[in-house]
């Protein structure tokens, strides 16, 4: 409910000139370590994905190293469906496929392997910033077969307007 997640996002930190000058870091570690608000911010990232009653409307969850796995591995148990990690570059052997893209404060790639031919995937991830992450992520999950239903994050940076990168996102929060 709206109470619930007002009080997980008032758990969320900021941190000025982290890890660049300018940049505001924002860090939902204490959000998941607090059990009441890490299970309404699942709850809230999956509900538009899951009709009531119904089989959740994906059949595996995307999520990107390293935050996005917190997110991805909780929803997925709770809505009963697998997890497919997406990589940085160089943590596996051979990756399928490897997508390059700009972060807003760095050049990075991320890789993943697997047929996932038919499947509906859900993307999540903890924070949408310029969308160079997810953007990347779905084109990962595109060219291993699968259909993205969906992207759910936690907290949007409206101001750097990522979501014009990746449309249909659904972000919790919104600062
Ligand atoms: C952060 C954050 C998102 C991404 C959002 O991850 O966790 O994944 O940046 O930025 P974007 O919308 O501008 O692409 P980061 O790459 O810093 O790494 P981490 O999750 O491993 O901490
Ligand atoms: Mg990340």
């Amino acid at each position: 409910d709206s109470a619930g997640l007002q009080r997980a996002s008032a758990l969320i930190s900021t941190t000025p000139d982290f890890p660049t000058p300018g940049v505001l870091f924002r860090d939902v570690t204490p959000l998941l370590a607090d059990p009441r608000a890490y299970r309404d911010v699942l709850d809230a990232m999956a509900e538009p994905f899951c009709a009531d009653g119904d089989a959740p409307g994906f059949d595996l969850v995307a999520g990107i190293e390293a935050r996005g796995f917190v997110m991805a591995g909780g929803l997925a148990a709770a809505a009963g469906t697998g997890v497919l990690p997406i990589r940085k570059a160089g943590k596996l052997p051979n990756p399928q496929v490897t997508v390059e893209y700009g972060l807003e404060y760095a050049e990075a790639a991320i890789e993943s392997s697997g047929d996932l031919t038919g499947a509906r995937v859900l993307l999540v991830d903890d924070v949408l910033a310029t969308g160079g992450t997810l953007r990347a992520a779905r084109t990962v999950v595109q060219r291993l077969g699968g259909t993205v239903v969906g992207s759910a994050v936690i907290l949007e940076l409206e101001e750097l307007k990522g979501r014009t990168l990746v449309p249909g996102c659904h972000a919790v929060f919104t600062v």
